[in-house]
């Protein structure tokens, strides 16, 4: 390992909003890795933006009543305010559209000629869906239709959302434009591939394996099966937004979104190096063969950062370095449910975070990261976190040692003035050990494993505190109380150090409680595991690090997610529940229409004439604007037959019909198998 490391987060697309799934993959563990090698005293770049090209921004603006360009500004905006929350800081938060950074198109230019001209871009004319009235080649995702491997309706143009597969658009069963409605015809055009076959055989295989012990072994069987079938890409799109491809012969065509996306992160740290009054030095990091190229992503992102960028760092020979890592992470759900802001399967940040510290969901994430498998975010997983780990085990520490010292040693943290004893000794030495675990964890990415080395610091530290008895000792052998306090408070100052990659306000405010100045960011790791307070130390400021969160708290946000989804599938709330026997008490029966009409005197019911095999009944109901009642008759319906008599508007209504209903006003009689008789008991 070096000491120069060049470090970027996948670019989000700026298109909506993101939430915890995305922050826990590829930014939360980016960050801790950058403050942990700064206070490594290595040299550290964090580079990230947003990706504000391709087909999906096009749809949302144009659904939005934007234009793109207004649309990628918010959603940067907005983004750049949740990263904000969660204290993540970039060197550079730019983006990928020419509104934003100036060196993004040209770059990516550059890129595809040098690429051309090498001889890894080939071109022919290939045969795409074209929608007529809308005048435009129907790529990926503007495209609707039935998968032609599952058969599930809704599958795109570029995946079924059923099955997964990747559908070639032409195999899509019944298209339809999916602006429009209409049936796109097959028309050619021409596009623009990638050689990663060549590229690959040249290079990119051999580079590869040469990583095979050191990566994550989700990201190499992933690849190892990808590279062993390997076809060129297309590059190009027909598509008014994006980088024109710089060809005359390509007029109307764009590069393709992850085409340019990568050079982003190349494009942002040219713009972040010309702010700074040094235009050349982003080469020091991209084409500085001593520097780490480390990319954090989730897992969907693996064959462009593993294959496809790789492939063009080196394709264009321009001395560009190529990853030396791509810590992938697996997918991190909610409450067992793939997060989905459309669906109403969502935590809104900007409320969270108005009730919830910064520090808490940072730990808590870390804790529950998808490193190995996917995993979930749970509001009680939530609650142990913060109440057991940071509030019980890491404040408690900090709150009972340091009132202590308050208390009864004048507020002064004291030197040992009794030789420690060996459990203390060993915690002595335990700090500096659990330092270098703690970054040894963290070089692995095994982000999850560095938050528990923390913890279990934070619970050595407990454990002498109550051995101590300092609360016993203070009047039987005050030499002694000063030599746990002393331990104590050295471990405090460990632990700063190892909150401030993780938790870097905590890490601050442990250290500000401890009378420090200057801050553990700022003196590194080298001195962790120093004792500092052998000759006594400042004035202690303790404090609460962390608040419980009750019970209710919980509940109330479990309640919230749901209300959430109601709203968004407009769904009522479920009733309060009834007892067995009450619900027996309702005497539902299979029914069968035999003729229905219109209520001569209300436009919204109907009267129907319904067989329950024990009586003939006349019900009223009011599905008139759902049912023409020529349809009805014959059909088999769900009444509700022992509820008093109802007379609507002069006619008398001798039950009920079973229907449901949405609260968009949609309405769907309930129906029974046919085979089902008149009068059969329904329960
Ligand atoms: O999956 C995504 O969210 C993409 N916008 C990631 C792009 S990463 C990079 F290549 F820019
Ligand atoms: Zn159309």
């Amino acid at each position: 390992m070096g000491s120069k490391v060049l470090v970027t987060s996948a670019l989000p697309y700026a298109n909506g909003p993101i939430h915890f799934g995305h922050v826990v993959g590829a930014y939360l563990p980016a960050d801790v890795y950058v403050r942990t090698r700064r206070m490594m005293g290595h040299q550290v770049l964090y580079i990230c933006g947003t990706d504000e090209h391709g087909v999906t921004i096009v749809q949302n603006a144009e659904k939005a009543g934007m234009n793109p360009q207004a649309f990628v500004d918010k959603w940067h905006e907005e983004i750049k305010k949740t990263f904000d929350g969660f204290g993540i800081e970039f060197d550079i938060f730019s983006g990928t559209s020419a509104g934003r950074n100036p060196f993004h198109a040209p770059l990516s230019r550059e890129f595809f000629l040098k690429l051309h001209g090498n001889g890894y871009i080939t071109d022919r004319t290939v045969k795409q869906l074209y929608c007529g009235s809308c005048k435009r080649f129907l790529a990926d995702r503007y495209v609707e239709g039935t998968c032609p491997r599952c058969g599930a309706p809704g599958a795109r143009g570029d995946e079924c959302p059923s099955c997964g597969a990747w559908v070639d658009p032409l195999e899509l069963k019944e298209p339809r434009c999916k602006q429009c409605g209409a049936a796109p015809v097959v028309k050619e055009t021409r596009h623009w591939f990638l050689d990663l076959p060549r590229l690959a055989e040249e290079k990119i295989k051999e580079w590869f394996h040469s990583k095979a012990g050191e990566w994550k072994p989700n990201v190499l069987t992933f690849v190892e099966n990808m590279l062993s079938d390997l076809k060129d890409r297309p590059i190009t799109r027909d598509l008014d937004w994006g980088v024109p491809v710089p060809l005359e012969e390509a007029e109307g065509k764009v590069l393709y979104v992850w085409f340019d996306a990568p050079i982003g992160y190349i494009s942002a740290t040219m713009q972040l190096f010309q702010a700074r009054g040094e235009p050349e030095a982003w080469k020091n990091w991209w084409k500085d063969p001593e520097c780490e190229l480390i990319h954090f992503i989730g897992k969907d992102n693996i064959p462009f950062h593993v294959v496809v960028f790789p492939s063009m760092l080196y394709g264009v020979k321009d001395g560009y370095i190529l990853p030396a890592n791509v810590p992938a992470n697996e997918f991190y759900n909610l409450e067992g449910k793939k997060f989905s802001t459309s669906m109403g399967w969502y935590i809104p940040l900007d409320l969270f975070f108005r009730e919830f510290p910064t520090d808490a969901a940072r730990y808590a994430l870390i804790q529950s990261a998808p490193e190995t498998k996917d995993s979930d975010f749970t509001w009680k997983g939530f609650q142990t976190r913060v109440n057991n780990d940071l509030a019980d085990n890491l404040g408690n520490l900090a709150a009972r040692v340091l009132r202590f010292v308050e208390r009864y040693q004048e507020g002064k943290i004291p030197g040992p003035q009794a030789p420690p004893s060996e459990r203390e000794k060993e915690l002595l030495a335990l700090r500096g050990k659990k330092v270098e675990e703690f970054t040894r964890a963290v070089l692995e990415y095994k982000f999850r494993r560095a938050a528990t080395v923390l913890m279990e610091l934070s619970r050595e530290g407990n454990r002498i505190f109550d051995d101590g008895k300092p609360w016993v000792t203070r009047k039987t052998d005050p030499n002694k109380t000063a030599t746990t306090l002393w331990t104590c408070c050295e471990t405090l100052r460990t632990l700063a150090f190892l909150c401030a990659p993780l938790m870097p306000a905590t890490g601050r405010k442990i250290w500000e409680m401890l009378g420090l100045e200057g801050s553990p960011e700022k003196e590194g790791f080298s001195k962790a595991g120093e004792e500092v307070f052998r000759g006594g130390g400042g004035t202690v400021r303790p404090s609460i690090l962390f608040q419980k969160i009750p019970d209710e708290t919980v509940q109330a946000q479990q309640k919230a997610l749901v209300q959430r989804l109601q709203e968004a599938r407009g769904l009522e709330p479920f009733a309060p529940p009834v007892t067995f026997e009450e619900f027996t008490r309702l005497d539902m029966r299979v029914g069968e229409v035999l003729s229905a009409r219109k209520h001569p005197k209300a436009d919204k019911l109907l009267v129907l004439d319904v067989d329950l095999g024990l009586e003939r009944r006349t019900i009223v109901t009011g599905i008139a604007e759902h049912y023409d009642p020529k349809e009805l008759a014959g059909r088999k319906v769900i009444v509700l037959a022992n509820l008093p008599y109802r007379k609507f508007r002069g006619i008398e209504s001798q039950g009920m019909v079973l229907a449901s209903t949405t609260t968009d006003g949609g309405v769907q009689l309930l129906g029974v198998d046919p085979g089902a008789p008149p009068g059969a008991r329904v329960s």
